[in-house]
């Protein structure tokens, strides 16, 4: 239909959002979700995994008709599949309880998010809760003890199995709740057969478990191998519905696998390559995404994974970072004493108006960031009695943490 002057015809839609097409999206993505980091993809894109989904089944099977599953420990390198796996089988094993008739409770913590033991309990309490047991989990105000209760009688009352997920359990203040959820019926607190799965990113994670918390957890583990170019590869095609048709230029999947499979085997880092070369893409006004973009989107990527490790720590391991990621660019690969990082962590701070904390505090954000390894901490000597002191170095690019800050 026509209309009169001034008013943009009908049919040509209004320039201001001529980008955007009816997927809601613009010419580069139509499902750009499918490359979201939290995205879980359904079972027939989840490659080269069947036999982790397998084994871990069977640990867990018994559960499904109400007997106890077997606890397990899960290793592997950050973007393994170790989360993604677990969530899935826990979801197929609650849908054949429900099939069978039987009651299986699931919950998973992400153990870096939680702060102690009563949040993890109050969390797991949460997520295992609904409106028909008349118990209430509050947020916070009750004891670690009263959370444990609760969740006890909501687990007796409703439930004839379950299987809790720590997540990252290596963050997990500490082994206290480990200890506990894994006796909890051996101790009489509950007549309801549990889990575990413990997964940590940390390979020498079970040397430092305690002796009595192993025993517990039992000794059925897996190691879930970094990806290859290959299975990178495949895990990549699998989402390139994600772009519009005929957008992604040959050749930008193989690359991309081939990048991240170079670093680590890190499906996650290839994923986000990917979505970022996109969005590279579609912000410079480019028609399809070229190999060029993906190394335009490498920096971001990382900066992206810096920005998640350190998520769970308190603002001010910015700051900290930002203290080594000057020196270094001023020193590239050197080391830099504790008591240097402070001086320029206290210069960041004096910079960005902040109060900068006691070097003690620092000292445990240097050790956090060591544990997660942003950074690398080594103990010296000083010499003939002058003690010991501890020297750093960042181990990503300083740009990378400055991208970050941005
Ligand atoms: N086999 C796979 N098939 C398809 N997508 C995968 C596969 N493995 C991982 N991914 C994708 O990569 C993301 C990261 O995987 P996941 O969260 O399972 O890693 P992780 O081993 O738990 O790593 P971290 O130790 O850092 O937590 C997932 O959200 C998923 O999108
Ligand atoms: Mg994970």
């Amino acid at each position: 239909m026509a209309f009169e002057d001034g008013v943009r015809d009908g049919d040509d839609g209004d320039e201001l959002f001529e980008s955007i097409d009816d997927s809601g999206g613009n010419n580069i993505f139509s499902r750009r979700e499918l490359l979201d980091i939290d995205h879980v993809p359904d079972e027939n894109r989840i490659v080269g995994r069947d036999e982790q989904i397998q084994d871990l089944a069977k640990e867990l099977g018994p559960a499904v008709s109400g007997a106890p599953p077997n606890s397990v420990i899960i290793y592997g390198k950050t973007g393994s599949g170790k989360s993604l796996v677990t969530k899935h089988v826990m979801e197929r094993a609650r849908d054949e309880a429900d099939r069978r008739g039987n009651r299986l409770a699931t919950a998973t913590v992400d153990c870096s998010q939680a702060k102690g033991e009563a949040d993890t309990v109050q969390e797991i309490a949460t997520q295992v809760n609904h409106p028909s047991t008349g118990v209430h989990i509050p947020s916070r105000g009750i004891s670690a003890n009263e959370y444990y209760n609760r969740l006890w009688d909501i687990l007796n009352g409703f439930y004839d199995a379950a299987i809790i997920t720590l997540d990252e359990v290596d963050r997990l203040s500490d082994d206290n709740v480990l200890m506990i959820l894994s006796r909890a019926r051996e101790s009489g607190k509950i007549d309801v057969p549990i889990g575990i799965v413990a997964i940590s990113n940390k390979i020498n994670f079970r040397e430092k478990m305690t002796e009595r918390v192993k025993s517990s957890l039992g000794h059925h583990e897996f190691i879930f191998d970094p990806y290859d170019g290959t299975q990178l590869k495949e895990i990549l095609a699998n989402r390139q519905d994600a772009f519009e048709e005929g957008v992604l230029r040959e050749g930008v999947i193989a690359r991309a696998a081939a990048m991240a499979a170079n670093k680590h085997g890190d499906a996650r880092k290839a994923i986000r390559l990917l979505r970022h070369a996109g969005d590279y893409a579609e912000n410079n006004g480019y028609e399809a995404v070229e190999e060029t973009h993906l190394v335009q989107a490498q920096e971001q990527a990382e900066a992206d994974r810096l920005k998640e490790l350190i998520s769970g720590l308190p603002p001010h391991t910015r700051y900290v970072l930002l203290a080594l990621a000057n020196l270094t660019n001023q020193q590239p690969d050197d080391w830099f004493r504790t008591t240097v990082v402070y001086d320029m962590y206290t210069a960041v701070c004096e910079k960005s108006s902040a109060d900068p904390l006691s070097t003690d505090s620092i000292r445990g954000l240097l050790n956090e960031l060591a544990f997660l390894e942003v950074i690398e901490s080594n103990r010296e000597h000083g010499g003939m009695g002058k003690g010991t002191y501890k020297e750093h170095r960042l181990l990503w690019e300083p740009e990378i943490v400055f991208r970050m800050d941005a």
